[in-house]
């Protein structure tokens, strides 16, 4: 599936001398594969680390080190690739190349494209504790992020020499984030924020055991991610997931529906759209034993007595009805039958905006599948039938239909 943010997004690579820079190959990997077109350009010191000749393989195209030898003939490349670019990403960032783009030097083909682009910046850099901890580092990268410029890292690990420390390159996927959560800045979204719920509830009936559902996440994490990449602040509210959380995106991590619906609730008066992707549990037992549940000789059966659990976007409406926010909320139908007539129902009664309704009996899509097939029903009787998505693809058409609403 086309990357939605990043497909047909001009990126420049700046790569500078270190052992991190064998990293960036994988991050010019992932860029590319997500549809960007990659101009590498390598410092002389990076290509002692890397060949250019592995960034070339993996962008796809040619790779420039030297101001003067240009293979192609054209003239004056660091204007053209520096008018090009959408985005800029230094990864790594040496120290020595950290303090000529502080001062504004341009003695070589990289430092001379970034001084003469007006694209934004993410830079990752890595190096030696001693060399990032000197006060002439820390305020060479005060001054890039005075600028504006995103910084990534460098976190704490193993480093180059051997030692443990403070200096080491953000991991790809990070940078690959901040990458994407600088070019959504622009976006449709940008200043809104987004709360989504995910996950099921885990409802305990003592310290071991609880009562949960099959949700694994999946599409509350590509809703939060689509409203990340639109530029809007999300935030994920989740039970547990069986997924990793997305980079980019708060979050706050809750157990039961109580504590779902107090995390929501507290949130609500910032938040301008809530997509309530959670399965919540609509009961749970009415006392967690404090110790596990024993077999009892001469008991053959176990009766749990359950109550009824607030429905979240019941209080939600109640809350909205006084304060006008969220503005736009959107909730989901999961139904094994009566498909749009029950979902049509929930978004009467809970007052939504618009629900996602999708039948959870059909196999390949709904709980745990990568894709779903869902109708979105909205408050004005419109509905619209999607096809089986990948769930990214539906909740980048979620997000979109959000953003018409509000
Ligand atoms: N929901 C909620 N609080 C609950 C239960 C559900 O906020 N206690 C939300 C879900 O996050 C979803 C919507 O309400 O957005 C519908 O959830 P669903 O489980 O389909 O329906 P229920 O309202 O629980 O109704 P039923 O179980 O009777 O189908």
């Amino acid at each position: 599936m086309a990357d939605r943010l990043l497909s047909g997004k001009h990126i420049l690579l700046g790569v500078t001398g270190g052992i991190a820079a064998y990293k960036a190959a994988d991050l010019c990997s992932k860029l590319t594969q997500a549809g960007a077109q990659v101009d590498v350009i390598m410092t002389e010191a990076a290509t002692r680390f890397v060949g250019s000749l592995t960034f070339s393989a993996l962008s796809g195209r040619s790779v420039r080190v030297d101001m003067w030898t240009e293979p192609g003939g054209q003239p004056i490349p660091h204007v053209q690739m520096a008018a090009a670019a959408d985005l800029v990403i230094v990864a790594p960032l040496s120290a020595n190349t950290l303090a000529k783009l502080a001062v504004g030097l341009a003695d070589n083909l990289l430092t001379a494209t970034l001084l003469a682009t007006a694209a934004p910046w993410v830079v990752a850099p890595a190096m030696e504790s001693h060399m990032w901890s000197n006060p002439a580092t820390q305020a060479h990268a005060a001054t890039l992020r005075g600028r504006g410029v995103v910084q990534v890292g460098p976190g704490v690990g193993r480093l180059a020499s051997g030692a443990q420390g403070v200096g080491r390159m953000a991991e790809p996927v990070e940078i690959l984030a901040a990458a994407r959560q600088r070019l959504a800045q622009q976006g449709p979204l940008a200043n809104h924020r987004v709360l989504v719920t995910a996950g099921g509830t885990q409802e305990p009936l003592d310290p071991v055991r609880f009562i949960t559902n099959a949700s694994s996440g999946k599409m509350g994490v590509a809703l939060a991610e689509a409203a990340r990449d639109l530029g809007a602040v999300a935030m994920l509210v989740h039970a547990p997931l069986a997924i990793a959380l997305p980079f980019g995106v708060e979050h706050a991590a809750v157990r039961t529906a109580l504590e779902m619906r107090d995390a929501v609730l507290t949130r609500l008066p910032a938040t301008d759209i809530l997509i309530a992707a959670a399965a919540v549990a609509d009961f749970r037992p009415a006392a967690a034993a404090g110790q596990k549940i024993k077999k009892t000789p001469g008991h053959e059966e176990l009766v749990l007595r359950l109550v009824r659990t607030p429905d979240i976007l019941v209080d939600v409406a109640a809350q909205r009805a006084g304060s006008g926010w969220p503005k736009v909320v959107i909730g989901f139908a999961a139904e094994t039958e009566n498909l749009l007539a029950n979902a049509a129902a929930k978004l009467a009664a809970k007052q939504l905006d618009m629900i996602v309704a999708n039948d959870v009996t059909e196999p390949g899509s709904g709980f745990g599948a990568d894709d779903n097939r869902v109708t979105l029903l909205y408050r004005d009787g419109r509905q619209e039938a999607l096809p089986l998505l990948p769930k990214e693809e539906v909740a980048w058409r979620i997000l979109n239909a959000a953003r018409e609403l509000i």
